[in-house]
């Protein structure tokens, strides 16, 4: 029976997006159902989801956690855990749409999976285009699905490409609030804590991606992700630095005219684009007040931030470079919310292992997993030697 809901598989459903996610599925209870949710090891809050949206399938990280979740799930419920188990969850027969919001490296196989499982897909997680970008945009064109960013910049782009020739685009503009240390010292950065790396302006994210947009390692991550994405190249990708975060990034005309999106600053709006698109539908982000609106502009500070620039540079290397990048910046950060990394030192390691880095044609999903596998090593290897 056709119910005229979408059947929705929500992968990092405990995350910030996936909690965002669940909260527009439940103002909009006639669009969307949960078939099915894949989390990690926030057991507490994946039982509340479960019970609350009735899926019929869930993933965890560990056996562990399957085991200790079946026993306070309806036996409906199936409980399965790991790649596995995320993979279930995102190629489940009911699913239509899955919103990929694992958090990091873990979201590549799972979304690569739902995409072959011919489905659409709604991508927060945007190392699937980091890492794999080339055979992740060829497997959609072959499969024909849908694959529409939740990043807020590259949904703004994406809107405001809508109704445009490409052969018109001249440049697009991400914009970057400039995270927590827009302002500080140079001589200042290498003393930061996590604490005050995690305490973003703007926005309320998980703890990875927040150091990201303190680095600007995340614009330079969004320009990949755009570049796939788009099918752009890297010299028709700009960044500007944009405090208020009102407006979500731009598309420039070969005639002068710039076309932006803006909105509060809430991912909410992007996600309900993502899962109602070409519709749009209540997304709960506060209305814009135009009235006062203040917005600034300007030039990234490639000396203070000089992560940005590795991104460009992983992006002319090609093939398995960006998937190196993603890889040292992710060991690095992990090891400076450990307290066993400086700030600065994100910088150093993640240059420093792309500078050692021969880049290979990437012709596989292993072949992502091996470049990966060596950027790791070589990361703790340097990190190791810098204590
Ligand atoms: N937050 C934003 O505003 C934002 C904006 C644009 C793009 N993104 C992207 O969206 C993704 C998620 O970001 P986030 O801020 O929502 O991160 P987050 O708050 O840290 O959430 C990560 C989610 O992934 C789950 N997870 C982590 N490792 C897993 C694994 N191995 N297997 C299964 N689940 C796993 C976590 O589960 P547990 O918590 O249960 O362990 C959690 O549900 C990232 O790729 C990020 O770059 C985020």
């Amino acid at each position: 029976m056709d119910t005229g809901q979408k059947a929705l598989a929500v992968l990092g459903s405990t995350g910030s997006i996936g909690r965002n996610t669940l909260e527009v599925v439940r103002a909009n209870p006639l669009k969307f159902t949960v078939a099915s949710l894949a989390a990690g090891n926030n057991l507490e809050l994946l039982k509340e989801q479960a019970l609350e949206f009735k899926p019929s399938f869930v993933s965890v990280a560990t056996p562990e956690a399957a085991q200790e979740l079946r026993s306070s799930l309806p036996s409906a419920v199936t409980v399965g855990y790991g790649v596995d188990g995320a993979v279930e969850a995102a190629t489940l027969e009911v699913v239509e749409m899955v919103l990929s919001a694992i958090s990091g490296s873990s979201g590549l196989i799972p979304t690569m999976a739902a995409i072959k499982g011919g489905k659409d897909i709604a991508l927060a997680n945007k190392e699937t285009l980091v890492m794999a970008g080339p055979l992740v945009m060829a497997e959609v064109k072959k499969r024909g699905v849908r694959l529409l960013p939740v990043d807020s910049e590259h949904s703004a782009v994406f809107q405001s490409l809508t109704g445009h020739r490409r052969c018109d685009i001249k440049r697009i503009i991400l914009t970057a609030s400039g995270g927590p240390f827009l302002k500080t010292p140079a001589e200042a950065l290498a003393t930061v804590t996590p604490a005050e790396a995690l305490r973003h302006p703007k926005w309320k994210m998980g703890r990875k991606i927040s150091v990201d947009s303190a680095t600007l390692v995340n614009k330079g991550l969004e320009v990949i992700e755009a570049s796939y994405l788009f099918e752009l190249p890297p010299s028709k990708i700009s960044v500007a630095i944009h405090p208020q975060s009102i407006v979500h990034s731009m598309v420039e005309y070969i005639d002068g005219s710039i076309v932006a999106q803006m909105s509060n600053p809430d991912m909410k709006g992007p996600i309900a684009y993502a899962l109602s698109y070409p519709e749009r539908i209540e997304a709960g982000t506060p209305p814009l007040n135009l009235s006062g609106l203040t917005l600034e502009f300007m030039e990234p500070d490639a000396e203070r931030f000089p992560c940005l620039g590795l991104s460009y540079e992983a992006l002319r290397m090609g093939g398995s470079a960006t998937a190196v990048l993603n890889a040292a910046d992710e060991v690095a950060v992990e090891m400076f919310l450990k307290g066993g990394l400086s700030f600065t030192e994100i910088y150093r390691v993640v240059s420093e292992v792309l500078g050692r880095h021969r880049a290979s044609e990437i012709n596989s999903i292993d072949d992502v997993l091996e470049a990966d596998a060596w950027a790791r090593d070589a990361a703790r290897g340097l990190i190791k030697y810098l204590n």
